[in-house]
């Protein structure tokens, strides 16, 4: 399974980019906002640090601007993938775009339908977003297993890309479904590690260990 970071805060991308596990970013106009930065000068420095896709939001309506939108972006870097809303619109701008040979992130996904339409015009990602999902009593994780179930059915190549991630348990179950990304917040990310069992063995060791008075350096 691969990790995106789901941030523009381009300093808590460099921080877990250095432990070798994020596989690409996702950013949204929101997270662009939050970051206080120029849209193309932090995306070109995100995709400059990390190998993987990097995906960067159109915020045109209609198909024709959105399909210039996604061309501007594509420019920035060969690993930008040009993320666009599960619209009429935002479809037509994915088989453009991807016919072209630019990677297409298809985002704001709430059904198995949306994500149907995706592939078919496609999307080398779909995002499904979880979070919102649970936050008005909907499953998101149903969503994503029905999503994988159809996906599979066909022989889809789309990936899903389990967004919206708002605890561990998400990424967890979205592992167990068969999801083939998930993006997730810095702060979600790292509580990935946290375990209290490992914290109080850890507390154990340390006690013990200053007990034999030794050191290995
Ligand atoms: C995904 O690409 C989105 O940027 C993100 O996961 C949305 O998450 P939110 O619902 O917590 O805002």
């Amino acid at each position: 399974m691969k990790f995106f970071v789901d941030s523009a805060d381009i300093d808590a991308i460099a921080e877990l980019n250095d432990t070798g596990m994020v596989d690409g970013v996702t950013t949204n106009p929101s997270l662009i906002l939050k970051s206080g930065r120029d849209i193309l000068e932090v995306t070109k420095e995100i995709c400059a640090m990390v190998d993987g896709p990097v995906s960067a939001e159109v915020v045109a309506l209609e198909a024709d601007a959105m399909i210039e939108e996604g061309r501007k972006l594509a420019e920035i870097a060969p690993n930008i993938a040009v993320k666009v809303p599960l619209t009429w619109a935002g479809l037509k701008t994915c088989k453009v775009l991807s016919d072209e040979g630019k990677m297409v992130n298809v985002t704001l996904c709430f059904s198995v339908n949306q994500a149907l339409l995706a592939a078919k015009a496609g999307a080398t990602f779909i995002s499904p977003f979880i979070g919102r999902l649970d936050d008005i009593n909907l499953d998101g994780m149903e969503l994503i297993a029905d999503i994988r179930t159809v996906y599979d059915n066909y022989g889809f190549g789309t990936e899903i890309l389990a967004a919206s991630i708002r605890s561990a348990n998400h990424v967890a179950e979205s592992a167990r479904i068969g999801a083939d990304v998930i993006t997730a917040p810095p702060e979600v990310l790292k509580k990935l590690a946290s375990h209290p069992l490992t914290d109080k063995g850890l507390e154990a060791f340390m006690a013990d260990w200053a007990k034999t008075g030794q050191s290995i350096l």
